[in-house]
């Protein structure tokens, strides 16, 4: 049994319940919901479990030092004191990000400094080299946050956030990020083996996090993560969890449902279809170009998602027709479901309530989130069908 360590886990605000299942899941314990992430106590193999599991989590952080601090100088007390050859040794690159609230350490770059300072003293001292510092890829992501006044110093497991899954070509215009969108499919209670389709795809993150939420697929499969390259790097326990993630990938492949994506954009449909590809999953999702008023998914979908246009780009007017069209979309459908069926949950991403008015629907359940630094809600609207959903 390997030493019990404190871990905490950044999300977007809004999905720290789904999180913490995951930490659960990874077999972490003394699980916290905090406002934007989850704290957790558990050995090696947990942060392990959880930074090639968890799809939304942002960065999983394995605290190395925790401290009550009265200034700068504390700080560089605090990291002094670790065993540095054996967390990071003088042969890898490293960089120390920081975040500080309060007013014990006013500067950030400065608390980043004084760490960075008593790192590369401390295994001078005793090395007589010292390492580099790299700030683009470093072999070993520093964190120092302080709050208040409580200093904490981690290691960052992936180092690159944790929603670059690796497989999106190019950066597109307004996507979802990866972990949001698996955060919100998550949320609206989709089976996982029902047909689902996004009739703005765009980039198509729903549908590509949805083919690896059905497909059992770990996000991490295919990523680099920093603690490879670390000097404690358990090389035997990753290897046989990627293992086990590769036979899970090919049994739950077999299983994921008809995924169907719309949208009316050429362009984004060619980066959709290629991330699909990147992702392994372009099998198992159908690509439309159309309207999305001439949208006629097949088969029915008993879930849809959909992150249909906001923000400054569009003129209000262009956005009331869009949100008119979707309305269309889905009212459409509605009359698809008879008597007899389940109702289809559809559900929407918004920033303004205002732009919900063209849909001409009725919602019945609303989740707070965050998108792109703006306050959105999760709006879900039942369509047809005289059954509630299962
Ligand atoms: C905010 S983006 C969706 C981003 C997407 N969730 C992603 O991750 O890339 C909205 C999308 O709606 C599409 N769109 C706007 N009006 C449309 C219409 N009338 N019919 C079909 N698609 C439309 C745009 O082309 C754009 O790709």
């Amino acid at each position: 049994m390997g030493k019990l360590r404190w871990y905490f886990a950044p999300c977007s605000p809004g999905l720290e319940g789904l999180l913490a299942e995951e930490v659960a899941v990874a077999g972490g314990t003394r699980i916290r919901q905090d406002r934007g992430g989850v704290s957790f106590q558990g050995t090696h193999d947990v942060g392990y479990r959880l930074v090639l599991w968890s799809r939304v989590a942002i960065r999983v952080l394995q605290e190395l030092a925790r401290a009550r601090v009265g200034g700068p100088d504390d700080l560089y007390t605090m990291a002094h004191r670790l065993p540095w050859h054996k967390l990071m040794g003088t042969s890898r690159t490293f960089a120390v990000y920081s975040a500080v609230s309060g007013h014990l350490v006013r500067h950030s770059k400065f608390a980043a400094l004084r760490v960075k300072d008593a790192v590369v003293d401390q295994l001078r001292e005793q090395t007589g080299d010292r390492p580099s510092v790299d700030t683009d890829q470093p072999d070993v992501p520093l964190k120092i946050t302080v709050r208040g006044p409580v200093a904490t110093l981690s290691r960052d497991l992936a180092g690159d956030s944790l929603h670059r899954r690796g497989w999106r070509p190019i950066q597109v215009r307004s996507p979802i990020n990866e972990a949001l969108a698996a955060g919100l499919l998550q949320l609206t209670g989709w089976d996982r083996r029902s047909p689902l389709c996004d009739p703005m795809c765009g980039s198509g993150t729903f549908l590509v996090e949805a083919a690896h939420l059905a497909a059992d697929r770990a996000p991490g499969l295919r990523r680099e993560m920093a603690l490879q390259r670390w000097p404690d790097f358990d090389e035997p326990l990753w290897t046989s969890l990627l293992q086990e993630a590769e036979e899970r990938f090919a049994a739950g492949r077999r299983n994921v449902p008809a995924l169907v994506g719309n949208d009316h954009h050429a362009g984004a449909l060619a980066i959709a279809r290629d991330s699909a590809e990147r992702a392994e999953v372009a099998e198992h999702i159908q690509w439309h170009q159309s309207d999305v008023r001439d949208f006629r998914p097949d088969p029915t979908p008993a879930t849809v998602v959909v992150n249909p246009p906001f923000g400054v780009r569009l003129q209000p007017d262009a956005l009331a027709e869009t949100w008119g069209r979707l309305g269309d979309f889905l009212k459409g459908l509605s009359s698809r479901v008879g008597d007899d069926d389940r109702q289809i949950m559809a559900w929407l991403l918004s920033a303004d309530p205002e732009l919900t008015h063209p849909l001409k629907l009725r919602s019945d359940e609303r989740v707070a989130v965050v998108h792109g630094g703006l306050d959105c809600r999760w709006i879900r609207y039942p369509l047809g069908g005289a059954l509630p959903p299962r």
